[in-house]
């Protein structure tokens, strides 16, 4: 096969024929990826304490560790058990998860589970789920896991600082039966740290209130803590992407040049029926599952080299001006033959549209403000976190939630604890039902969603995944009761 034959290079109509009509039966055994294909992209995985298979039990330790981020230097990393990302947490839904967390940092942390649908104890929110471990101390987490989905962890003190030093991981809850066809799995955690000279963190306050604002970047742009790793591919042989965004502020816009990737999940696990998009954003806190059938396009043929392409995204205010792309991944392809992927199965999820006949209205805006010293603050309907209120919802309750943005900034919406479905963006409702938990809030638009406060009682947190925005104010809680 040459590339111009197949049809995947052909654009999303015809990479979604692709879908259901891979190979043939009688192909004979297909071809596997290339020997040590995600050697240099393999998070590390972390011992399993608990012989029982449905008790995935772990030590996890915050400490300061010092990683060769950029070559001939050191820096000392903000990390769980050492490594950047932390290790990477797998198992299946419904297994339970105990993590023996021990805080050996200089300052308190915790870890938030993001996307998880457990009790409001386990959130990991200081003053509302758990006292903040303090340097020394240690804490157990202890939940059942769910929902099969990506999901990641991360802490939820001074998080743009801790985040933006390196404290996050991924967590991938598999389902109890996953289709084989969907292809050899990669978990890809894209992130950037500020990295100095010498080798040092740059300083948490980089750039002073214009970097709150605008939503710190770090100069290094990292997939699974590496500079421009590479992942080797067969052309034509499916892989599964895992992705997840864990900068604290970066927009991350990818592109496959003449490849385009198949989403079928999102947050919480499989959405309606496989999408196919040429480029992905991942706002701060968005995660995608996509299938991607790697094509070398006729430009790239000669050195069998594509990268993985970062397009600077208009986030408002000049967030994308004068920044040329990046390349964050390069995908190797191997000789000899070519790949042929097997059938996909029919990946469609029955998802019921949100019910929005009887549900409680709640409206709140993101605002722009200032302290009373006079320095900026950002806030829910005029007021910073720390002077609000809390939104109130009966157990049970169906809600209807429109928020709007009033910023010249994009705002990723994040709610702790439900997914939600999102009924509009700025009036357009999604193409595809799915289960979100963060979604995007352009300049000036307006995201309503729908949610159901079905279960588990307790204070739950929302707001802006861009923790600058979040730690200056961008925050506020909803009481279940
Ligand atoms: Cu990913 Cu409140 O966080
Ligand atoms: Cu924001």
């Amino acid at each position: 096969m040459t590339w111009t034959s197949v049809s995947r290079g052909g654009g999303v109509a015809a990479a979604l024929m692709m879908l259901g009509c891979g190979s043939d039966a009688d192909a004979g055994p297909p071809p596997s990826q290339p020997p040590g294909w995600d050697d240099e992209v393999r998070l590390t995985t972390p011992q399993d304490l608990n012989p029982d298979p449905h008790v995935l039990e772990l030590n996890i330790e915050a400490r300061v560790t010092d990683l060769e981020i950029l070559p001939g230097l050191t820096t000392p990393a903000w990390t769980y058990n050492g490594a950047l990302p932390g290790p990477l947490i797998r198992a299946k839904k419904g297994a339970r998860l105990v993590v023996h967390f021990k805080n050996s940092l200089p300052e308190p942390t915790t870890i938030h589970w993001h996307g998880l649908r457990i009790p409001a104890a386990m959130d990991g929110v200081p003053d509302h789920s758990q006292a903040a471990v303090e340097p020394g101390a240690t804490f157990d987490y202890d939940f059942v896991l769910p929902d099969a989905g990506t999901y990641w962890y991360h802490p939820h003190f001074a998080s743009a600082g801790q985040v933006g030093d390196g404290l996050y991981g991924a967590l991938i809850v598999e389902d109890t039966v996953e289709p084989e066809e969907l292809g050899d799995e990669t978990v890809l955690v894209f992130s950037d740290i500020g990295v100095n000279d010498d080798g040092s963190l740059y300083p948490r306050d980089t750039g002073g209130e214009l970097g709150t604002l605008f939503g710190r970047e770090g100069n290094v742009h990292l997939v699974n803590g590496k500079v421009r790793p590479t992942l080797h591919v067969r052309a034509g042989l499916r892989q599964r992407w895992r992705l997840i965004n864990a900068a604290k502020s970066r927009f991350e816009q990818l592109e496959l040049p003449g490849n385009t990737f198949i989403r079928i999940g999102g947050e919480g696990g499989f959405i309606e029926a496989p999408e196919a998009q040429s480029r992905l954003v991942l706002a701060p806190g968005q995660r995608a599952d996509v299938l991607v059938e790697p094509t070398l396009p006729q430009e790239h043929a000669a050195e069998r080299r594509l990268p993985l392409r970062w397009i600077a995204y208009d986030r408002g205010f000049g967030t994308d001006y004068n920044r040329p792309d990046e390349e964050l991944l390069e995908l190797r392809f191997a000789t000899g033959s070519d790949g042929r992927s097997a059938a996909l199965p029919s990946l469609s999820r029955d998802i019921a549209p949100p019910l929005l006949e009887g549900a409680t209205p709640v409206d709140i805006s993101l605002t722009l403000g200032t302290t009373v010293e006079g320095g900026v603050a950002m806030g829910i309907n005029g007021v910073p976190a720390w002077e609000a209120g809390h939104l109130l919802a009966r157990l049970g309750e169906h809600q209807l939630w429109t928020v709007r943005n009033t910023f010249d900034w994009d705002h990723p919406f994040h709610l702790h604890g439900f997914f939600f479905q999102v009924v509009d963006v700025d009036g357009v409702a999604p193409a595809v039902r799915e289960w979100r938990d963060t979604v995007n809030v352009p300049v000036g638009g307006t995201l309503r969603f729908a949610v159901e406060f079905d279960e588990r009682p307790g204070m739950w947190m929302f707001h802006c995944h861009v923790l600058d925005h979040a730690d200056i104010g961008m925050m506020g809680t909803v009481h279940v009761q």
